[in-house]
This record gives structure tokens, sequence and C-alpha cells, in this order.
């Protein structure tokens, strides 16, 4: 079958971090609805607003691409491309549900020789074994045969103004060749002809999945060099400095992996791993690693405040008051997705600490309702905290100075000192007084 990309209508299925900004993207070249089952999301972007602060609101209204949250508005679509999240569940498993759900309404509204790509991040063989399974029972046609599907993983970094989907190389995939081709095509107007052809769609599909677990694993080998450093008394990042001046030395640096993809996306693959009998041992090890570097970093502020107290947690002592700077899962966005963040919040509460927690981006309705914290949106200017940990490197804290760091602080004894932990060491080159305690990871 030969296409028209110019005559075909586009229906992008879910509206979020990802398909929000592809919709108003390909809405420069052709025909674009946005469907997503949530209402205000949708009414939202009909006003042109973007609560995810991805596109800014005189783009958006300038955009031809129309929002609906009514399936019929996207009955007339040649090509469906389906953008909804694909989280784990509690036991870290994949969770398919509102993909699956995603497709069952998608065949509801099938034709003849529609196409279906799908760019959410799945394990392979969830597009063909999966999701086209459920097409061709809802709508009663035939995968590859009446309809074809396509497979393109979404490779954007929300917040990363460098990387866009206006530049960033974009897999794709057909089960035929003339789909795949098509997608070059389609794919191709937007990011001029940047675009790798995977041989099939499983290919493609285990790509996604294997780039997430390989930075997932590198940043795994530096949480465990941090935490055997740490344990000889060093700074992983004046070691990673140094071995950084080795040409072929990867720029890995240890912290909290939160969010959707990184610290998610191995499972999938773990999964699929699992299901031909191989045991995934490198993938989950570092998953493990990962998972445990909240309660790491928590210890770790717990160490440096009761040193200064001459006692341990189990041993009744002063509650000390800890500000935690950042929430979100990381730099200069609002999104705070299974962050990280919250397991050192929960492990310093539990060992009987006060902790308030600031962040400039963050939703409060969110954070509130997903995690029951409320958060400071405006830094405190009492002088009252034991500790400052900098959790997150937005570029309000990057900023800061010494004097207003040292501002934060107060120890509530004299002969103690206030601890600045900084995970990130963005503050390693500021000059601390020897009347805090600066440390990193
Ligand atoms: N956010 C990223 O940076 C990123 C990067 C690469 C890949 N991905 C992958 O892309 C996919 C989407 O991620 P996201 O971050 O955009 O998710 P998101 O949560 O921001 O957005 C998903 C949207 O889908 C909507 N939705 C849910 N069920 C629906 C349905 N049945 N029909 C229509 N809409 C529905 C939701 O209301 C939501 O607006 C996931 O598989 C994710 O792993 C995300």
């Amino acid at each position: 079958m030969t296409y028209n990309l110019k005559n075909m209508k586009i229906a992008v299925v879910g509206l979020g971090y990802v398909g929000m900004p592809l919709a108003v993207a390909l809405a420069k070249y052709g025909s674009v609805v946005g469907y997503d089952v949530n209402k205000t999301r949708v009414a939202d972007l009909k006003e042109g607003w973007d609560s995810n602060r991805e596109i800014r609101q005189a783009m958006l209204r300038a955009s031809t691409c129309e929002f609906t949250d009514k399936l019929d508005d996207i009955k007339s679509a040649d090509i469906y491309i389906v953008t909804v999240p694909t989280p784990i569940d509690e036991q870290n498993n994949p969770d398919l549900d509102i993909v699956e759900k995603a497709s069952t309404a998608i065949g509801g509204v099938l034709d003849n020789g529609n196409i279906i790509v799908y760019e959410s991040t799945v394990y392979p063989g969830v597009t063909e074994d999966i999701c086209g399974s459920i097409l061709e029972k809802v709508s009663g046609l035939k995968s590859g045969e009446d309809f074809f599907l396509g497979y393109s993983p979404e490779r954007i970094n929300p917040g990363d103004e460098v990387h866009t989907v206006e530049n960033i190389t974009k897999v794709v995939a057909g089960q035929t060749d003339e789909v795949a081709e098509l997608l070059v095509e389609l794919y191709g107007q937007m990011n001029g002809g940047n675009i790798y052809k995977a041989r099939d769609i499983k290919t493609a599909e285990a790509s996604k999945a294997i780039e997430n677990a390989q930075r997932d694993i590198n940043i795994a080998f530096m949480n465990e060099v941090t935490m055997l450093l740490n344990k000889m008394g060093l700074s992983s990042y004046d070691v990673i400095d140094a071995a950084r001046s080795k040409w072929n030395f990867l720029p890995f640096t240890p912290g909290l992996v939160g969010g959707h993809c990184i610290g998610v996306d191995p499972y999938y693959l773990a999964k699929s791993a699992l299901d031909i009998g191989h045991q995934p041992e490198v993938i989950l090890s570092g998953r493990k690693i990962n998972d445990g570097m909240g309660a790491y970093v928590a210890d770790r502020i717990d160490r440096f405040l009761n040193r200064e107290r001459q006692c341990d947690h189990n041993a009744e002592r002063d509650e000390a008051n800890i500000l935690i700077l950042g929430f979100t899962f990381k730099e200069n966005i609002n999104d705070v997705r299974n962050t990280k963040v919250v397991d050192v919040i929960n492990t310093l509460k539990g060992y009987g600490y006060n902790v308030d927690v600031h962040d400039p981006h963050a939703r409060e309705e969110e954070v509130s309702h997903e995690y029951g914290l409320d958060i400071l949106t405006t830094l405190p200017r009492q002088k009252n905290y034991d500790c400052v940990m900098l959790a997150v490197n937005h570029k309000t804290y990057s900023e800061m100075t010494v004097s207003s760091i040292l501002s934060l602080l107060g120890a509530k004894q004299e002969h103690v000192k206030p601890v600045i932990y900084d995970i990130k060491g963005t503050w390693k080159t500021l000059d601390f007084p020897d009347s805090v305690i600066y440390e990193t990871l």
C-alpha cells in the first residue's frame, strides 16, 4: 500500500509530557487532533494553558492542533499515535492497564487501512502481541492486513531545551516497510529527516528499554562507588573529577534516580528477560542500588547531624530541623512522578527529624495529593535549620551564594555545627566557613 501523508489525519492519544508537544509539533505540517481522557487537561489546553509547562501559552494558542476528550472526534483519523503512561505496579511489574485501555478505545473507532503507532515505552512484543491483539478483538479487523502497527520510542527529556522533538534522532519501525517509510516521512518533517529506521517493531521497542536501563546501571555503579568512597572518607565528586580527566571515562554522577523513565523502564526490560527464562542480574542489581539511594542519603545526614551531637539515631537526642531543597525528580521541571526525594524525607521523619521541603517548580496541590506533603514554595527567612540538604539542582539553588545558604542555618546549640549536605555537588566550589559542615555524596 502506498500512503499520501498530506491527506492523512493524525490523532495523538494521551496529551502529557510526550503527547502534547508532539501533537503541537506535528500540527505544523498537517491535520492533528489531540485526545485525552483527562477533561481538565483538555480544557486547559484549549485555553492555551499547559500545566506541565512544556509549551508556552502563545505557541499553544497559535497552534492549529485541536484538543478533545471525546473519542468520536478522533474517529476520522488515519494515523493514531499512542502516548499514554506505562508505569509499574507496587511489585515493580509493568502495568499495561493504561496502554491496554487506550488500545481498546482506539479499537472501537478503527477503520480499514488505519495505522496505529505506539510511542509509550514498553518491552519487546507489547505493540504487536498485546496491543495488536486488543485492536483486532475490539475492531474485528486483522492486524497487518486491515490495519497496521508502528512503534517509535520517545526520547524527549523534559526541561531540556537542547534535545527537543525537533532535533533529536527519532527511531521508527513499522509492521510493513511502507508503514516504516511513512513514519520516516511523518517524523522526519519535524526534525529535518533525522530518523533511524529500525529493523522491526520489537527491535525499536527493545532499543528504548536498553537506552534507559543502560543509564540506570551506569548511575547505579556511581552510587555503589559513592558508598564505598564515602566509607573511605572520600568525596565521590572529588574522585569523579579526577577520573573524568581520562578521555574515555563515562561522565555519570551519583544521585537519586526517580521519574517515570530511568527508574521504571529497566523493570520492563527485566520482565521480558524473565519471560524468556533469563535472570537479569545486572539490570535488577542496578535497580536495587538506585532504589536504596534515598535511605542511604538520609543515613548520611543522620550520621553528620549525630556526629555533631555525639549520639546515634536510636538514642534519645534533640530533634533537629532539616530543610530539603528540591522535590521534583529532576532539575528545573515541575514533574514529581516517582521522585526519590520522598524516600529521603520519609526515612528522616522516621528517625524523628522535623523536615521541611522547598521547591519552586513543583505544584503544591499535586505534592499534597500524591504524597500528603505540604511543600514550601518560597525559601524560609528565619535561621533555624540544623541541616540544609540540596536534593535537586534547580537553577534557583545553583545560583545561591554562601551567605544566602548560611542564612537558612542556625544550630540550636552553639558548639554544634550546622550541616550542609549537597548530594549534587552543586556548591562544592563555594567557600563555606569552618562554622558549618559541608558534605557531598
Ligand atoms: N515524560 C518523558 O520524559 C518521557 C520520555 C520518554 C518516554 N516517555 C514515555 O512516554 C509515555 C507517556 O509518558 P508521559 O510522561 O507523556 O505521560 P503523562 O502522564 O505526562 O501523560 C499521559 C497522558 O495520557 C492520558 N491518558 C491516560 N489514559 C488515556 C487514554 N486511555 N486515552 C487517552 N489519554 C489517556 C493522561 O490523562 C495523560 O494526560 C510513557 O510510556 C513514558 O514512559 C516519557
